[in-house]
């Protein structure tokens, strides 16, 4: 029998993400369920303290050096959260019917800690990186968290481990938070388990010799995220089908892919967001950065330099829809003044060729700086807030 539909409701789509404010702009770190709590911290030190690597940008690279310890939180739909325990580094055994093995249900964070002045510890607006996490794990069905209850807990781990935070000029401690489900069983569903756990890496700067500017080849055949897609998410399943256009691109002589849509609309580069400092038809100089329509990663540094570029108050600065034509229009009249990149751990990369439908077009750049000169001045800018002497609401000294 056909029932009488009699009633029309309305809902609002979960994921509608369009941000014409800062995304980080309201940290709500809460959590609706009872989450785990830092002064249920337990420290358990190692008795096999590991040889530290000597501070040499060619030794000590990304992601190449663990640090002595960890922390680990473990989640059941049972029991809830675990109480957070800080041990010693060591490897997981992990059930081959793990969710996060088959079904990359796992997302994770980037964020950097700098030694600072009388041997302080400063993070760099690490709360952030906390909320998009909540994010990241909410989209993914992973449970949530409190965030600042985590944060808490990183610190105690960096305070633990505070001998591996070097304290060289360029050199600072990646933080790598990461959740993974858990259940020991196969299906596309939510996890009935889950495994939050951060480690750290010394490292030393992205570039030995100072900035370096890329070469970029605007990938026309291949997607990075789609609208309704999970590219304003910081998800594992993001990043895996990125390494074979890398390797392939790298073939052909450039450093990273430009993403964008077929239509040419243009979101990142690598794991980076974009920036594109010009001169607008008017001859005004504005600031150009895509706006977060969900298929952008929401970047830390992305939202600190579109603050700080404000706060200049010397140019426009723009947050739109920004196509690749618009673009190639600029360097092709001469307006373009810089192309740059910005992510945690390069913090700015200049652009100095974009290959886009076979031609290469170039945009100078100044060869003593190896910038532009407002890249320069942002790195030199961004730089003096994470490791100068001075407080800054962005960094916490712990
Ligand atoms: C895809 C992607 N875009 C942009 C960024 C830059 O984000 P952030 O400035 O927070 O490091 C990252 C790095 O995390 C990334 O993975």
């Amino acid at each position: 029998m056909l029932r009488n539909i009699s009633k029309v409701s309305t809902y609002q789509t979960p994921f509608k993400q369009i941000y014409s404010f800062s995304y980080y702009a309201n940290l709500d770190l809460s959590c609706p369920y009872p989450s785990f709590q830092s002064r249920d911290l337990t420290i358990t030190h190692t008795m096999h303290y590991i040889t530290k690597p000597p501070c040499d940008p060619k030794i000590m690279t990304f992601g190449a050096f663990h640090t002595d310890h960890l922390l680990e939180i473990d989640w059941s739909e049972k029991m809830g959260w675990s109480r957070p325990q800080i041990v010693p580094f060591k490897s997981f055994s992990i059930h081959p019917f793990a969710a996060c093995l088959h079904y990359a249900i796992e997302c994770f964070e980037g964020a950097k800690a700098y030694r600072g002045a009388n041997n302080s510890i400063r993070t760099f607006r690490l709360n952030c990186n906390m909320y998009r996490m909540k994010q990241s794990a909410k989209r993914l069905s992973l449970p949530d968290f409190d965030g600042a209850e985590l944060q808490r807990c990183i610190e105690q781990l960096l305070k633990v481990d505070r001998d591996w935070i070097p304290d060289r000029p360029g050199f600072s401690c990646y933080i790598r938070p990461t959740l993974i489900a858990t259940e020991e069983a196969l299906g596309v569903r939510a996890s009935s388990r889950a495994r939050l756990f951060v480690v750290l890496c010394p490292v030393g700067p992205y570039f030995p010799s100072g900035l370096k500017p890329v070469r970029v080849f605007c990938n026309t055949s291949t997607i990075r995220s789609a609208p309704g897609g999970v590219g304003g998410y910081k998800v594992a399943g993001n990043y895996a089908p990125t390494v074979l256009p890398l390797k392939e691109v790298q073939k052909i002589g450039f450093h990273q892919n430009l993403w964008m849509l077929p239509d040419g609309l243009v979101q990142e580069m690598g794991v980076c967001n974009l920036f594109f400092f010009q001169k607008n038809e008017k001859g005004e100089k504005e600031l150009v950065t895509p706006m977060l329509d969900g298929t952008i990663l929401p970047g830390i540094m992305r939202d600190s330099i579109l603050e700080i570029t404000r706060g200049m108050g010397k140019f426009k600065v723009i947050e739109k829809k920004l196509y690749i034509q618009e673009v190639i229009e600029s360097i092709e009249s001469g307006r373009m003044i810089e192309m740059f990149g910005s992510g945690t751990a390069v913090s700015i990369q200049p652009i100095e060729a974009i290959g886009y439908n076979d031609k290469i077009y170039e945009v100078k750049y100044d060869t003593k700086l190896n910038a532009g000169e407002l890249s320069h001045e942002l790195f030199d800018l961004l730089t003096n807030i994470q490791t100068g002497a001075e407080d800054h609401k962005w960094i916490k000294s712990i």
